[in-house]
């Protein structure tokens, strides 16, 4: 029953980090895998190691999203396991904020997840399960966070709207929340060890969490056991948010 076999899943962002490790889990319950990326060697990389298809697209590109459904549909039909979770983290305090930066989280993290799920509507199976990777950024509102924080308080509103537009085809839509993970998200931000060890101090688990912890909370959302979850936030977060 926990078996994904012949599944079609895809998963946006997915040469490094969640993505890939989900990638993995989903590949090991017999889904047939498609991970997409913006960067041609990295997805070729990825999608070999994992034994998986790579798809190039740029999530914050509405045309690449919808040639991206477009080549889903057409290579391996439709799709019955959508984890939307391309994304990216910058920092500023809100009155340093630039445009620049302010049009670049929001592009790839709200319009990007947005319009990925719009395009891929049409091609879910009825049955299928969406999952939004969203952040617990967007319940402790972390200082210099504003715009990230705001990405993915969207993405939760638009979750649950989603869950009843699609509750008819019974297609279900959650959103899984981490706190801290130790992805290359974190690389990319310039986490240094006195910053991680302010990071671990905030959380009651202490220590940050791993990709593949987040990995199984979104293979469990994707099968059958959750077949009465919809409109779900789910935290993973060593008791960050408390
Ligand atoms: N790690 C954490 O602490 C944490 C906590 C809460 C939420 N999240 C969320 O989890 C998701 C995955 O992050 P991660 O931690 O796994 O970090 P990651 O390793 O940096 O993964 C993010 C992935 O998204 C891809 N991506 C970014 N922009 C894209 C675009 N425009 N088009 C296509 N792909 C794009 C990245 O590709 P490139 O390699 O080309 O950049 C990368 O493969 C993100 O939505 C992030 O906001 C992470």
């Amino acid at each position: 029953m926990n078996s994904l076999k012949n599944k079609v899943a895809v998963i946006t962002g997915g040469n490094s980090g969640i993505g890939y490790a989900t990638a993995k889990a989903l590949s090991k319950k017999g889904a047939k895998v498609i991970i997409t990326g913006r960067r041609k060697e990295a997805i070729e990389t990825a999608a070999a190691a994992l034994q998986v298809n790579g798809l190039l697209a740029d999530q914050s590109n509405l045309s690449d999203i919808e040639k991206l459904a477009d080549q889903v549909r057409t290579q391996f039909g439709k799709v019955d396991i959508l984890l939307i979770n391309a994304g990216i983290t910058k920092f500023a305090p809100i009155e340093l904020m630039t445009e620049d930066v302010f049009d670049e989280i929001m592009n790839v993290n709200f319009k990007g997840a947005y319009f990925t799920l719009s395009k891929f509507i049409p091609i879910l199976n009825d049955n299928a399960s969406v999952v939004f990777l969203s952040s617990t950024s967007a319940t402790i509102s972390p200082q210099s966070a504003s715009v990230y924080a705001a990405s993915k308080s969207a993405i939760n509103a638009v979750m649950k709207i989603a869950a009843l537009e699609l509750a008819s085809r019974n297609i279900r839509v959650n959103a899984v929340s981490p706190g801290p993970v130790a992805t290359e998200i974190m690389n990319k931000i310039g986490l240094d060890s006195n910053l991680e060890k302010q990071l671990i101090s905030s959380i009651p688990l202490l220590r940050m969490g791993k990709a593949n912890e987040v990995a199984d909370m979104i293979t469990y959302l994707s099968g059958y056991s959750a077949a009465f979850i919809t409109g779900s936030n789910f935290l993973l977060d060593g008791g960050q948010s408390i």
